[in-house]
């Protein structure tokens, strides 16, 4: 299966396509403190005039369930959007689906955000929350074209994904210009989200016809320009690319998902403070090598866009790329094999470990875990 209604605009020049989105919609934006120091949310109320944006820019990286939900009444308190325009990176957009899932079927329980991923109560069948327009302003998550965003438990650290397919954006607002002042930490990890995305939907037992054209032509782009953008970060051109190739991988994971780099990943982040897009990666040529020896079919899809034919070659290559990155580098600032004490079971996480073409077992990633760390 491979369903996404999200209708994309490569914008040339600026904000200037999003009137015409608007369609004078009532709406509400929804982004970073950063945002607005750096007068982006001012240059989008003035692309916007004369209509006005009630704004809430207090979203915080890694949005939890008590963080959108307090979004949620912030913004739903003044007035019942139509329409919600998330500006920033995954974070903003995830905290955007969970208002609007909020917004519709929150309405008569305001803990129904908790008890829907604590507990798994349904949708409502009459869920219907506000359209949502997504501005990245990072090149990687792909959440811009997916149904799903990231929400973590203050309880226990833990990962939810709030999902539903009327939570795919309405509209993706492509601005590589929004990416360009991203700090050369920031646009790697991104980078590395987007190179994970790839990977992981064509190692992946979902995997179709589509997503593995999607996956290809985004490790191509990202791999033929992040040195060159890394390098000199004006370069919109560059930009432009990984914007690209993050908006592919999007694609490629919006039908099957994620596997067991990303499943891996969650315990990093909440108890190391690891970025996802750094913790979502370091683990790559290992995986490569555990699926290269039941699927070598799959990982020589991606050897192709490194520049080589066979599985050792390919995780060689990436080993290399990163080394010349600083990946080992970045991750030893979050944690060594001696201090990644987690257990196996919590590299397991439901939903993604088990997209992973080869079966895995806590062992399993235990062994990837301590093979990718020094
Ligand atoms: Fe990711």
């Amino acid at each position: 299966m491979f369903y996404n209604p999200v209708r994309v605009h490569f914008a040339s020049d600026g904000l200037s396509d999003l009137p015409g989105l608007l369609r004078g919609r009532s709406a509400t934006l929804i982004t970073t403190p950063g945002m607005n120091t750096r007068g982006v949310v001012e240059s989008v109320q003035r692309a916007c005039a004369p209509q006005r944006l009630f704004v809430y820019a207090d979203v915080q990286p890694n949005p939890t369930i008590a963080a959108i939900t307090i979004a949620a009444e912030a913004i739903l308190d003044s007035e019942y959007p139509e329409l919600l325009i998330a500006l920033g990176g995954g974070s903003t957009i995830d905290t955007a689906k969970g208002v609007a899932a909020i917004a519709s079927a929150g309405k008569s329980s305001k803990d129904w955000l908790s008890t829907h991923l604590r507990k798994k109560t349904p949708f409502p069948d009459d869920f219907a929350p506000p359209a949502i327009i997504a501005i990245p302003t990072t090149a990687g998550t792909g959440s811009e074209v997916t149904m799903w965003g990231t929400v973590w438990d203050e309880a226990d650290g833990s990962k939810h994904s709030i999902s539903h397919p009327l939570l795919f954006p309405e509209a993706a607002l492509l601005i590589p210009e929004l990416t360009a002042t991203s700090p050369p930490d920031l646009t790697l990890f991104s980078a590395l989200d987007t190179i994970s995305h790839c990977m992981e939907s064509i190692w992946n037992r979902g995997a179709t016809a589509i997503s593995d054209v999607f996956a290809v032509a985004g490790l191509k782009r990202s791999f033929s320009v992040l040195d060159g953008v890394l390098e000199k970060p004006a370069d919109l051109g560059g930009r432009r690319i990984l914007q690209e190739a993050a908006l592919l991988g999007g694609f490629a994971i919006s039908s099957n998902a994620t596997a067991l780099a990303h499943s891996m990943s969650y315990p990093f982040t909440s108890r190391f403070g690891m970025p996802h897009g750094l913790a979502c990666s370091f683990t790559l040529p290992e995986v490569m090598r555990f699926n290269g020896e039941q699927a070598p079919e799959r990982v020589r899809l991606i050897a192709d866009t490194l520049g080589v034919a066979g599985v050792e070659d390919a995780a060689r290559r990436l080993e290399s790329l990163f080394l010349r990155w600083d990946v080992p580098e970045h991750v030893r600032k979050y944690v060594t094999r001696e201090s990644a004490t987690l257990p196996k079971e919590s590299l397991l996480t439901p939903g993604r470990a088990n997209n992973n073409i080869r079966p895995v077992t806590a062992d399993d990633a235990l062994g990837i875990i301590n093979r990718s760390l020094s």
